[in-house]
């Protein structure tokens, strides 16, 4: 049995994946736990490792200082939310549920408004990864409020604190999984090019892996070029990389697969060398971004 005197009791709101993984971990790390889900059954298997599972919102809110929610958007984070009614006050609430910026400066406002203090948070892990060294999370709000959480949230991961700002934390997580989804859905589309040719996927990741590490060797040098604005390069032109995905396009013909995930970077592409940009670096899509033709 764990000594839990010293240890903050946590409510955890929301057990689906990734909620039960958050309240599995604060079970581990002797935190009293209390849970609640709205499908209750969720809550049996965390109830027999130790959670007390409350039989309403208020309940959970009002049994931690702590509360952490996970649940599937803000939609259904401010519902619940509403329900804790006057339980908010006082209370921390931390928010890991994945939105947007503006979502997460109304909701700090409003939770705020109850006198309750928020933090907003991105988690950069999948389930299996909480609580292992390869897992992060990122935080937003009060400084004195996540330094006051900060030695239980650790036990989820790396706590990364990002600002005042509310809106910083889901920034931060939907541009880093904007990286992760390119990189997925680039090595998508390569094993769909592959496998077309009864290649194995799983061989051909030898050969990728590599490749995309050595890549990401690049990274700081665009990201350089983005911040100075200075997309001159002696890597790889925007004409000549206008050339190459023609060649994606017509291999993709050649194999009968669908270009469809290469189309919207060819048209990047297409973009700057027709506004002129066609002598610089592929660190230029970063500023065509910046500035989309329709708005
Ligand atoms: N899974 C991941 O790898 C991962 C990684 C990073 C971040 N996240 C984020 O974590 C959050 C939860 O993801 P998940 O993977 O745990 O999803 P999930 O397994 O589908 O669980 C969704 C949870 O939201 C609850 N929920 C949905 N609508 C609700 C409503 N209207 N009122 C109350 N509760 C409601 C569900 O309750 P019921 O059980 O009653 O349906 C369930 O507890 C998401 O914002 C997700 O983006 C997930």
């Amino acid at each position: 049995m764990k000594d839990n005197q010293n240890k903050q009791p946590v409510t955890v709101i929301g057990l689906g994946m990734m909620g039960s993984a958050l309240a599995q971990t604060f079970l581990k790390g002797g935190h009293p736990t209390t849970v609640w889900n709205r499908t209750a059954g969720k809550a049996d298997a965390l109830a027999r490792l130790g959670a007390d599972a409350a039989g309403t919102v208020a309940e959970a809110v009002a049994a931690s200082p702590l509360v952490v929610i996970c649940v599937l958007d803000y939609e259904a984070v401010n519902a619940i939310l509403e329900e804790a009614g006057d339980h908010l006050e006082g209370r921390v609430i931390v928010n890991l549920t994945n939105g947007t910026p503006a979502q997460a400066r109304q909701t700090a406002a409003w939770a705020t408004g109850r006198r309750a203090e928020y933090l907003d948070g991105g988690i950069m892990a999948v389930p299996q990864m909480i609580g292992t060294s390869g897992a992060f999370v990122l935080y937003s709000g009060s400084l004195r409020t996540f330094q006051e959480c900060q030695p239980t949230l650790e036990l989820l991961g790396a706590a990364k604190y990002l600002g005042d700002d509310p809106g910083l934390a889901p920034l931060y997580d939907l541009a880093l999984l904007s990286a992760m989804y390119g990189m997925f859905g680039g090595f998508l589309h390569a094993v769909a090019m592959v496998r077309s040719q009864q290649i194995q996927a799983e061989a051909f990741t030898s050969l990728a892996i590599p490749w995309l590490h050595a890549m990401s060797a690049s990274l700081p040098r665009m990201a350089q070029a983005v911040d100075a604005g200075d997309h001159r390069t002696n890597v790889s032109s925007l004409y000549i990389n206008q050339a190459g995905f023609e060649n994606f396009i017509g291999t993709c013909q050649e194999l009968g697969i669908s270009a469809e995930l290469m189309m919207p970077i060819r048209d990047l592409i297409n973009r700057g060398v027709a506004e002129g940009y066609g002598a610089d670096g592929l660190s230029r899509l970063a500023e065509l971004i910046r500035k989309p033709i329709s708005v």
